[in-house]
């Protein structure tokens, strides 16, 4: 009866067995179970995009509300800026008349409203830098004392008038005047044709003998 006791006595773990006490038989070696890999999701689960019919229209009744709000507001935001096309005004000051030299032509108002004023020992005039051609703007070339189209080859003596190339007319000349302050006023609204003889009307030419 005490064998029998002693033989079903386990031991504390750590320590070796009591004398006369039989260890218990090792237990066989567990094989090893492994779950199956999952790398790829089962073939009908879609995911976070999992969404019932329900749930798509919502999302697309949202998507398209803010679609909507986001045009409106561009489209009044756009409404508010005024869509100004900059053109240079038609009259402007010239500076006063000694700030020219007699006999040169002054191409300082070439670029921003395509005029050039000519000073001569007598007084001024405005001529239009527009080829009466087509309307391309010709070159001043002082070594040849002229104004030469680049587009067709028209050209222009100092005064304006045309002897060469398509063009079939002067050039323009424009209204020039001095101002109340003293400045020289071209006003390229108004215009004088040489052909109509209009060159000898007042406003064409800006007599100064300063
Ligand atoms: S536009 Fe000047 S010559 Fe034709």
């Amino acid at each position: 009866m005490a064998d029998e006791l002693n033989t079903n006595i386990q031991p504390p773990a750590g320590l070796p067995p009591a004398p006369g006490v039989q260890s218990p038989a090792p237990r066989p070696p567990q094989p090893e179970v492994r779950k199956p890999r999952q790398d790829k999701p089962p073939e009908n689960d879609r995911g976070i995009w999992r969404m019932n019919r329900k749930s798509f229209l919502n999302v697309a009744g949202w998507f398209a509300f803010f679609s909507f709000i986001g045009t409106a507001t561009i489209g009044a935001l756009r409404l508010m800026v005024p869509r100004v096309l900059y053109e240079a005004p038609s009259a402007f000051k010239a500076g006063f008349p000694d700030d020219f030299v007699a006999g040169e032509v002054n191409e300082k108002y070439k670029d921003d409203f395509r005029v050039w004023i000519v000073r001569e020992t007598d007084g001024f005039y405005a001529l239009s830098a527009i080829c009466t051609h087509l309307g391309c703007t010709p070159r001043w070339l002082p070594s040849e004392n002229k104004f030469k189209c680049p587009c067709h080859g028209s050209g222009y003596h100092k005064d304006g008038i045309n002897f060469e190339g398509p063009t079939p007319r002067p050039l323009e000349r424009l209204k020039i005047t001095l101002d109340d302050d003293g400045q020289i006023l071209v006003d390229r609204n108004i215009k004088f044709l040489y052909e109509k003889g209009e060159w000898s009307k007042p406003g064409a030419f800006l007599k100064y003998n300063g």
